[in-house]
């Protein structure tokens, strides 16, 4: 195998390509000579990732706008992969959106469009790409976080840490479900990543000292420390993990 290319002539889904993660992901992957499948509910940023990848000599399309709440969205994403490159070795689940509240204010749409937007969309994408995983004994890689794991502090996240809660034990029971498929599935959970929502808490002593000074990494993450990961759970150098979430946090859970 050669290593820098892992991903040589696989067919990969990135969900959220347009985000920070998704983006870095896809760069990443698209490095490693992925055949890359973008999709996002926002079409410029999904637009500037593709012109991105190409420019890097990766080979990559993208479905967009594409809302992965929409079962018949998910299911056009697979078809698009299919028609394109034959059919799909990876899914990383990736793309999501969450509203945050404390008990107190939590009003009924905010809970489930938290639930609608982090949890349910990646069931109706896993579903839809499922007959191609098993085809291929694909892998599946999803985003939790460390908000399902542990509170954290200042941030009113309990829609939030129960749609994550609900992707890591999902991805559990999908790695059981997809052993006799010779399908892998695991999830990470990035800590504190650097993106353009959570950039103001550098400002910010008070956050600084709930989120940053958890971390024995006494720093945020990057996005492409959460994609280098991904790409690991993606290949076959995890062939014999599944089932797993590796924290990508700077060691906040073990702290
Ligand atoms: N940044 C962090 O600190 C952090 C920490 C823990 C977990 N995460 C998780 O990492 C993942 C990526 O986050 P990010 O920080 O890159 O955020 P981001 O907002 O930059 O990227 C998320 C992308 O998902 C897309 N998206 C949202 N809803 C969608 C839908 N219904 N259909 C299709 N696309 C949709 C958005 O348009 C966006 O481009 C998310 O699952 C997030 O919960 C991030």
């Amino acid at each position: 195998m050669d290593l820098a290319r892992r991903l040589a002539g696989r067919t990969c889904i990135i969900t959220g390509s347009g985000g920070s993660i998704g983006r870095a992901t896809c760069l990443r992957f698209a490095a490693e000579g992925a055949n890359v499948v973008g999709c996002d509910i926002n079409p410029d940023g999904a637009e500037e990732t593709v012109r991105l990848v190409a420019e890097a000599g990766g080979t990559m399309i993208s479905i967009h706008p594409a809302d992965l709440t929409n079962k018949m969205v998910c299911a056009e994403v697979v078809a698009a992969a299919v028609a394109k490159f034959g059919g799909v070795d990876v899914l990383f689940n990736n793309g999501a959106m969450a509203y945050f509240a404390w008990i107190e204010d939590m009003a009924d749409e905010t809970w489930y469009k938290t639930i609608n937007q982090e949890l349910d969309l990646v069931f109706l994408m896993t579903r839809a790409v499922w007959p191609e995983l098993v085809k291929s004994s694909g892998a599946i890689v999803n985003v939790a976080s460390l908000s399902a794991w542990a509170g954290i502090e200042l941030l009113p996240g309990l829609a939030h840490s129960a749609a994550k809660g609900g992707v890591l034990s999902m991805t559990r029971e999908l790695a059981m479900e997809g052993r006799k498929h010779g399908i892998r599935a695991n999830s990470v959970s990035p800590g504190t990543i650097e993106t353009n929502q959570t950039r103001f808490i550098l400002d910010d002593p008070e956050w600084c000292r709930i989120q940053l000074g958890r971390a024995m990494i006494n720093r945020m993450g990057q996005p492409e420390e959460v994609a280098s990961v991904v790409a690991f759970l993606a290949s076959d150098d995890a062939s014999y993990v599944t089932g797993a979430d590796i924290a990508v946090d700077g060691g906040v859970r073990a702290w």
